[in-house]
């Protein structure tokens, strides 16, 4: 089936410019780290973009971000939009966060947010959480791009 969602060439180029980080031998932390970079300074509607990462304990821990600083560094699974991707390890898109019942505020800014989940071998391992000062920004190009490019991480786990 023909894909109608066909991804634009930014997109394109970011999941290219990630592979190379990917490939670079770096460690971890400064991969993500660059990756994070690379992506709200790229992508207008990106206002802050991080990692969550399992912990041993089953608590997502704040790993590499760019934007500005959040006090939620810690999160069980369930809680928040990023403690739900974490169960059922699915991507979510929020597209109004004052309509999301169970989400964890980080700043008044903020109003939309898509989480998309790292697997590795069917295994929750992390994710990437993306805020939006925009309303209503996520298209399924943003989904498109992002599966791709937490496909492309989940090497690192
Ligand atoms: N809003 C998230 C919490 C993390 S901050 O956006 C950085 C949530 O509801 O899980």
């Amino acid at each position: 089936m023909q894909n109608i969602y066909a991804m634009n060439t930014a997109y394109q180029n970011l999941l290219k410019e990630a592979q190379t980080l990917i490939n670079s031998g770096k460690p971890r932390t400064l991969i993500l780290k660059e990756t994070s970079v690379l992506l709200k300074n790229n992508v207008h509607h990106y206002d802050w973009v991080g990692f969550y990462i399992l912990d041993e304990n089953q608590i997502l821990i704040l790993g590499p971000y760019s934007g500005k600083p959040t006090e939620h560094t810690a999160i069980a699974i369930g809680q928040g939009v990023c403690g739900q991707v974490a169960e059922s390890l699915k991507l979510k898109v929020v597209q109004d966060v004052s309509k999301e019942g169970n989400y964890i505020a980080c700043s008044l800014d903020v109003q939309s947010e898509i989480v998309v989940p790292i697997l590795r071998e069917g295994q929750f391992k992390a994710e990437i959480d993306i805020d939006s000062h925009s309303p209503a920004p996520f298209t399924p190009e943003d989904e498109e791009f992002l599966g791709k490019l937490c496909c492309q991480l989940s090497v690192l786990f």
